[in-house]
């Protein structure tokens, strides 16, 4: 797809994955929309790629609609949409402290599955008006992230786990109900890439994951997601679909 001029949507694109994909999408001609709780960062990669920063939680409805609403009067309405904002938690059913948090594992599921779906519903309310660009009828594309932790979630990830695999389901129906307006939804499942996420772990902690991974034995770069959002948006076949891009891990138990 010819992304020059075209309005697109990162959200979590203030860090990791998202940024990453925001500064690809942006060299290839796009007016990227940069959503982002955070709104230092998301203004920080905005600006440096001439996008537009908008401080939104994409778990809430009002903040998503405003936020997209802004992206279409600036950028016009978006071609594409990237959802990568997300958290990570760890906790377990049965901890020290008693049973999980139920607001923590509500809060979990708000951002990472609701604010995916928030994302996707409005952000596709609009697509479907658009002209079709492709020869086929496409109008635009979706990419959520989800998680390899949605296959084989370890212990602590269950609320994680549930959000990512949650995901997962929405694909396809997603895909078959928007494919009648042209629009395709696809979902990539990272293994361990090198993010601010993972930050906070000594190099020591991060030279043992990478130890885990089958080929290539090292984490992945936000570079390499990036690339799959672009070859997913340019190959019109892929549809309904989710892409495990993890080096053939598969997290074992802890
Ligand atoms: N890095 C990995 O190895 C990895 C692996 C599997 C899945 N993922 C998934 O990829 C996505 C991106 O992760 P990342 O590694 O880039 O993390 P990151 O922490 O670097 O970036 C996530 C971004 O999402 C934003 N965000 C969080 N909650 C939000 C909300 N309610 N509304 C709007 N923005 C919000 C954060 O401010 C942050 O900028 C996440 O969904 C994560 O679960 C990452």
């Amino acid at each position: 797809m010819n992304l020059k001029n075209a309005a697109a949507v990162v959200t979590g694109g203030g860090s990791g994955l998202g940024r990453a994909t925001a500064r690809a999408l942006a060299q290839r001609g796009a007016r990227v929309g940069v959503i982002d709780l955070d709104a230092s960062a998301a203004t920080a990669v905005a600006n440096g790629i001439d996008g537009l920063a908008i401080a939104c939680d994409v778990s809430d409805a009002e903040s998503a609609a405003s936020a997209v609403d802004r992206v279409v009067e600036h950028f016009g309405v978006p071609r594409v949409l990237v959802n990568c904002a997300g958290i990570g938690v760890a906790a377990r059913i049965v901890g020290r402290d008693g049973p999980h948090s139920l607001d923590l594992f509500e809060k979990v599921i708000r951002v990472n599955l609701i604010g995916t779906f928030n994302l996707l519903r409005l952000v596709s309310a609009h697509m479907v008006a658009l002209e079709p660009i492709t020869e086929s009828g496409g109008r635009g594309v979706i990419v959520n992230t989800a998680s390899v932790a949605a296959y084989e979630g370890q212990v602590g990830q269950a609320a994680y786990s549930a959000s990512k695999g949650g995901v997962v389901a929405l694909t396809l129906p997603a895909a078959r109900e928007l494919a009648s307006s042209g629009i395709r939804v696809l979902t990539i499942a990272p293994g361990m890439i090198e993010t601010p996420m993972f930050g906070g772990l000594s190099q020591e902690v991060q030279d043992q994951l990478a130890a885990q991974v089958p080929f290539p034995r090292r984490l992945g770069h936000p570079k390499e997601f990036a690339a799959l959002v672009e070859h997913i948006i340019d190959n019109e076949l892929l549809n309904g679909e989710v892409i495990r891009l993890d080096g053939a891990i598969r997290m074992q138990p802890r």
